[in-house]
């Protein structure tokens, strides 16, 4: 008999029906829940327990970076678990002096040279908004509508989206939010959709600054934004955006907080998507890419000026997990395999091959209001009408023919996210032309179905 049967001995037929009576899911109405029963998972593609064999065009949850089962990755937890599993939080390790560096190392300029890690992306960004808060003695915070930044009650009161919504009012206080500049849909540019991009960008750091003086600058502790918008539509900060929020929080004092928990570790084709506005924020949130999810990581990467705040004043926070080894070395691993295996250079080639592919199936399809892609990070936005851009599925819900979409996806081996009118394009940044091609000859036969949904063929 295998060892692994020996250990934990369940039929594979048994699993999903176990599973049905003790498992509580997250993000789900219980009794709708139909999980795939995943068994094993290498390179870009896992299998389930029928050896049926998926592409994985989310990266999971958008995490796996380094695409599944890297020996150097696995190998260096072994190591590490066998050595020390855990060290108390005020103690320090080979691996947490080797990690802090090694994140620092990474950071735009070397700038963010003080390190403190958490379990995850959330409570990455509840400790960013405390250090900032600490730093400045001001409490607001504020983020953007089309925002994820967390479960957790300060991160999901700093998310913009409808998450938020469903938990208020039971949430942390202090977020203000303000809106994207979101092109295709831009609340200002409606009757002007064509506006040069210089005037586009100048009209939303405007609005920024309205709000800041609204809220008063002597209470704005800091901006908390992702770098590239993730889930709510891979928005892409127009030329300008980053560098006149950098001005606007250097001119009043704040502290500018970038949330690479989705769009950091080589996925857009920089170490972190900032870098690609040459911008320097003064802290940085990552999780996900961070230890490609071989174990449970977040990190907040800051100025030294913002840690000097608390040389002399604790720092009153912490968790029990703080810097597990076994995640640090994953961590620590996963930085070097992507060096190794130049993933972030990979990325950044396939950028311009992603793009196109998006390109051509927009071109091939009349439900396809607008594609955007940067690096390895896209997204199709599904429209029944090109012209009054009727989303796919109304508002914060899915519709028929996306779930048919996605179904005809999995029943076809391709897996990916959708996101109510939007599909999402993530896969393992280790992933070659071949294999984007393999995902995009399903995506384009699914994409009949929603053709069907289009009002207004010429629009
Ligand atoms: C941009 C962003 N921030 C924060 C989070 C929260 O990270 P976690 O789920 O690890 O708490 C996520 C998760 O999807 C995210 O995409």
């Amino acid at each position: 008999m295998k060892k692994e049967a020996l250990m934990f001995d369940l039929p594979d037929d048994e699993i999903l029906s176990l599973s049905k009576e003790h498992v509580f899911y997250t993000w789900s109405a219980q009794a709708k829940v139909n999980p795939i029963v995943a068994k094993r998972a290498k390179g870009v593609y896992f299998w389930d327990i029928n050896d049926k064999r998926y592409l994985d065009f989310n990266s999971m949850m958008m995490c796996v970076n380094l695409g599944h089962g890297d020996e150097r990755v696995i190998q260096a937890m072994q190591e590490q678990v066998a050595e020390l599993p855990y060290a108390a939080p005020g103690m320090t390790t080979r691996i947490r002096a080797l990690a802090s560096r090694s994140v620092s190392e990474i950071t735009p300029q070397k700038a963010l040279s003080k390190v403190l890690f958490t379990l995850g992306g959330a409570d990455a960004n509840e400790n960013a908004m405390k250090l900032a808060r600490g730093y400045t003695g001001r409490h607001k915070i504020l983020t953007r509508y089309r925002s994820y930044h967390g479960a957790t009650a300060g991160a999901m009161a700093a998310t913009g989206d409808p998450r938020r919504v469903a938990w208020e009012p039971n949430l942390m206080t202090g977020i203000v939010h303000f809106l994207d500049p979101y092109r295709y849909r831009s609340t200002f540019h409606r009757t002007n959709p064509n506006i040069p991009e210089k005037e586009f960008t100048q009209d939303y750091l405007n609005h920024l600054e309205e709000i800041i003086l609204y809220e008063g600058p002597e209470s704005v502790a800091a901006i908390l934004m992702e770098s590239v918008t993730g889930t709510n539509g891979i928005i892409i900060p127009p030329a300008g955006y980053m560098q006149g929020v950098r001005a606007l929080c250097d001119k009043y004092g704040i502290v500018m907080i970038a949330d690479e928990v989705m769009s950091g570790f080589g996925r857009t084709g920089k170490w972190f998507a900032i870098e690609h506005w040459g911008v320097v924020p003064d802290m940085i949130t990552m999780a996900k890419g961070l230890t490609s999810a071989y174990a449970p990581l977040g990190a907040v990467a800051m100025k030294p000026e913002i840690a000097a705040a608390f040389d002399d004043t604790p720092f009153e926070s912490g968790l029990t997990y703080t810097s597990h080894p076994v995640s640090l070395a994953a961590a620590v691993a996963n930085i070097n395999a992507m060096r190794e295996d130049q993933i972030v250079e990979h990325t950044a080639g396939l950028g311009p091959v992603l793009k196109r592919m998006l390109t051509d199936l927009g071109e091939a399809h009349a439900s396809v209001g607008e594609v955007r892609s940067i690096g390895l990070f896209g997204i199709v936005e599904l429209v029944k009408d090109r012209t009054t851009k009727e989303p796919m599925a109304p508002w914060n819900q899915s519709s028929p023919a996306m779930a048919a979409l996605r179904k005809y996806c999995l029943d076809h081996g391709l897996f990916l996210y959708t996101h109510w009118h939007t599909v999402l394009i993530i896969p393992p940044l280790i992933i070659t032309e071949e294999q984007l091609k393999e995902g995009f000859e399903v995506l384009d036969r699914a994409l009949e179905i929603t053709d069907k949904e289009v009002k207004n063929e010429h629009g």
